[in-house]
Parts: structure tokens; C-alpha cells; sequence
């Protein structure tokens, strides 16, 4: 049987993946370094749904050949407790360590550890600060900052007794920065102290990420290189587009390429959900009409209609309205504040804030639009109101 030729809701590697050549070079060179004690720490950004975690996943894949780098994925996606994240950082260390080492051993030793009462009886650094951390993530008057520390401390003592090297990705950190200065500065202090371990910060809210990297104020000031991920330009979906066709046979003619890039936006998600619907719509083997890629299009916001409606749902009221007002093609925020009632003072306020998370950017000054022009048309066909036709 064939497979299709896009995948959909998840990180993509190998065929399925293009471009990202630049950015992945620039990477591995940043993290190479650690072998050496010389790695950059960096900062991945980039709007929703433009490949940062398949970025992720393809660095493990590059980093293969290296036995001794460890490569980590942490996703941070709506982790609210502290202890949470510290238990996750631990587990996604202990169990891509012994992935990539096959160091299965290692695991029953832990678990021997953290029940061991007398500490002293442990003759392996890591076993014992593993116990540590064990005790006081069951200690409930554990301070949450320190249980983050204590994990990053477990992180390195495995390092330096495996003789490892890892590499921590820390997806969607966004929602690390939200618990603030005090705690990243904690962070920040023991990744400084840290030889044999780098980090790859990743995060979608573009003007919050971008602060982390260059404003003063930040803890992280001057300590990441920004690596940007940008939307693919059109030329390199429609080369996409017509491969992965080809894979399963299917003919489109180059101007019903165009018209799938141009849904797409340079969004490598839409160019892969616009292409699985066409592909199980003809079949391998079959032609693209443009009735197809039009219908295509409408299919896809009607499976994405779940996901939108989630996602709206975490905006707070104010914020939907706004949403709403920008998708009727409200620009200004003097017609938003119209729109919406409410004086421009408060949507001044809430158009920047939009816009450090990157759910809208400013084209022009005093102009705003959604950044998502799909999501923008969910909500465009949500809201149009047969009052203002
Ligand atoms: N380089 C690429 N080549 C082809 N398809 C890609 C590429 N990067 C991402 N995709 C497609 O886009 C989808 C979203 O990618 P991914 O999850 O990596 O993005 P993201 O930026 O991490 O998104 P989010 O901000 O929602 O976490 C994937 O499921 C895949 O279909
Ligand atoms: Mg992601």
C-alpha cells in the first residue's frame, strides 16, 4: 500500500521535511561546541505552526552519529506547576540517555536509589542526587524554584558520570517565562555554571522569546543566539508540493500549485493538511482540479474548526473581541475600539499584547492584522453578522 505523501499533527523528519538547512547548520554549530566546552546557548523563534519542533526532532536525527551528545525534547506546552516541569526535565534526561546509550541498567538503579533511606550507602553521584531530588519533590514544604535547580542539577551529575554530553531543548518556553524574573534567573544561573550541557530555548511568542534574547532587563541578556524560523517562501512549498506529489503519482498543473501555496502562506502545516486532503480526495495516481484545492481549503478549516475553537477559548474576552473585530477587517485600533465598545486606551493595551505573543503583528504603523490568515478566517466565518452585510 502507499503511504500518502503528507503528514499531518505532528513533527515531520526525513522526506516529509523541507529547507531548514540554514537553521539546523547553525544549530549543530552552536551545540557541537559542547563536546569542547565551548557551545552557545540559543533561541529558537518562530510564529505558530512554522516547524519549530520538527526543527527539534531533525537536530536529534543530525545528531545521531554523535554517541556522546544526549539530545533532550522538553515540552514546556502549558505546564502550570514548577514541580511538573522539574519531574519532566528528569524523566526526558533518564530516558533519552538510555535511548541513545542503551544503557538500560541505569533505570533500575534509580528506582533502587530514590527508595534507598541511608543516601551515604550510594556510591554514584547521579543515583545520589537522583535521590535527593526524589525526597524533596515528596517533600511538600520544597521550594518550587529549588526543585527546578535540583533537576538541573541531576541533569549535569548524569553528564559528567556517563561521560555525556546533552543537549536540552526546551519547547514552547513561552510558558517557562511566564512564571517570571525571579525564577528564570534561577534558571539561568545554573545553566551558566553548566559544562557539559547546552540548551535550545523554543518558543512561538515571537516579541516575548525576542525580549528573553535582547532585552536588558532580561536574565538571558547576551547569553542566546537567535536562530529565527520564518515562514517558508513560496517557491520552496511549491517545490514541495510538486514532490511529494510525485511520490504518489498525482498530476496538478502548476497554476493549482500556486493556488495551494497561496493557502498555505508559507505555513509548511497548511501546505501538508491542504495536501493530505487533496491527496485522499483524488488518490495516488489521480489529477488535481482547482474545484479540488478550493474545496480542499474548506475542508481543512472545518477539521481545524476543533482546534480553533480550543485555542480561541484561551484568549480572555476582551482579547476575542479584538480577535473578532481584526477578522471583520478592522485594522485601526480606532475601528477595532468601535467594534468592539470600549475605549482605545484599553485596546492600545491589548493590541501589544496580542502582538508580543505573536497572534497579530503590525504590518504598518497603526495598522493590525492576524498573523494566521486561516485562523483569521475561522473567525472571519464565525462572527460575520448578516446585521453589517
Ligand atoms: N520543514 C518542514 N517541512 C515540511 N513540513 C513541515 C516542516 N515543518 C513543519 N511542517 C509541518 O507543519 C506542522 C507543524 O510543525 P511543527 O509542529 O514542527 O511546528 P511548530 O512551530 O512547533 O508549531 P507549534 O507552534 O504549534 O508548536 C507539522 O505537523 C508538519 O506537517
Ligand atoms: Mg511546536
Amino acid at each position: 500500500m502507499q503511504e500518502p505523501p503528507f503528514i499531518v499533527g505532528r513533527p515531520v523528519t526525513g522526506e516529509y521535511f523541507v529547507n531548514r538547512e540554514e537553521e539546523l547548520r547553525r544549530l549543530l554549530a552552536l551545540v557541537g561546541g559542547v563536546k569542547k566546552g565551548a557551545s552557545s546557548n540559543s533561541a529558537l523563534i518562530g510564529l505558530r505552526r512554522t516547524g519549530k519542533t520538527s526543527v527539534l526532532e531533525n537536530l536529534v536525527v543530525r545528531l545521531e552519529p554523535e554517541s556522546a551528545i544526549v539530545p533532550i525534547i522538553v515540552n514546556c506546552y502549558g505546564i502550570a506547576a514548577k514541580s511538573r516541569f522539574a519531574k519532566l526535565l528528569v524523566d526526558k534526561a533518564i530516558e533519552s540517555y538510555i535511548r541513545k546509550t542503551g544503557d538500560n541498567a541505569y533505570l533500575k538503579r534509580l528506582v533502587k536509589a530514590a527508595g534507598e533511606t541511608a543516601r551515604a550507602a550510594l556510591e554514584r553521584i547521579s543515583e545520589a542526587k537522583f535521590a535527593d531530588f526524589s525526597l524533596k519533590l515528596r517533600d511538600k514544604n520544597t521550594e518550587e524554584d529549588s526543585l527546578i535547580e535540583e533537576a538541573m542539577h541531576y541533569v549535569e551529575s548524569l553528564a559528567n558520570e556517563k561521560n555525556v554530553f546533552l543537549v536540552i531543548m526546551l519547547d514552547e518556553f513561552q510558558d517557562v517565562i511566564r512564571w517570571g524574573d525571579d525564577t528564570l534567573k534561577r534558571i539561568r544561573a545554573v545553566v551558566q555554571s553548566q559544562k557539559r550541557v547546552c540548551y535550545v530555548l523554543a518558543g512561538s511568542a515571537t516579541t516575548v522569546m525576542r525580549s528573553l534574547v535582547y532585552d536588558r532587563r532580561s536574565p538571558f541578556y547576551r547569553q542566546l543566539v537567535e536562530i529565527p524560523i520564518k515562514k517558508l517562501n513560496k517557491a520552496t512549498v511549491s517545490t514541495f508540493l510538486k514532490k511529494r506529489f510525485s511520490t504518489a503519482r498525482m498530476r496538478c498543473q502548476d497554476s493549482q500549485i500556486e493556488k495551494i501555496s497561496t493557502y498555505s502562506d508559507g505555513y509548511p502545516d497548511y501546505a501538508q493538511r491542504l495536501g493530505l486532503e487533496l491527496y485522499l480526495a483524488v488518490g495516488p495516481g489521480g489529477g488535481v482540479t482547482e474545484e479540488q484545492v478550493d474545496k480542499a481549503y474548506e475542508d481543512m478549516i472545518l477539521g481545524l474548526d476543533g482546534e480553533f475553537e480550543n485555542y480561541f477559548g484561551t484568549f480572555s474576552p476582551l482579547e476575542r473581541e479584538i480577535l473578532a473585530a481584526l477578522a471583520m477587517g478592522k485594522i485601526q485600533p480606532s475601528e477595532v475600539a468601535r467594534e468592539v465598545r470600549k475605549p482605545i486606551f484599553n485596546i492600545s493595551k491589548t493590541l501589544t499584547t496580542l502582538m508580543n505573543y505573536g497572534i497579530i503583528e503590525r504590518p504598518m504603523k497603526g495598522q493590525y492584522r492576524i498573523t494566521d490568515p486561516v485562523f483569521a478566517d475561522w473567525l472571519n466565518r464565525r462572527f460575520k453578522s448578516v446585521a453589517e452585510t
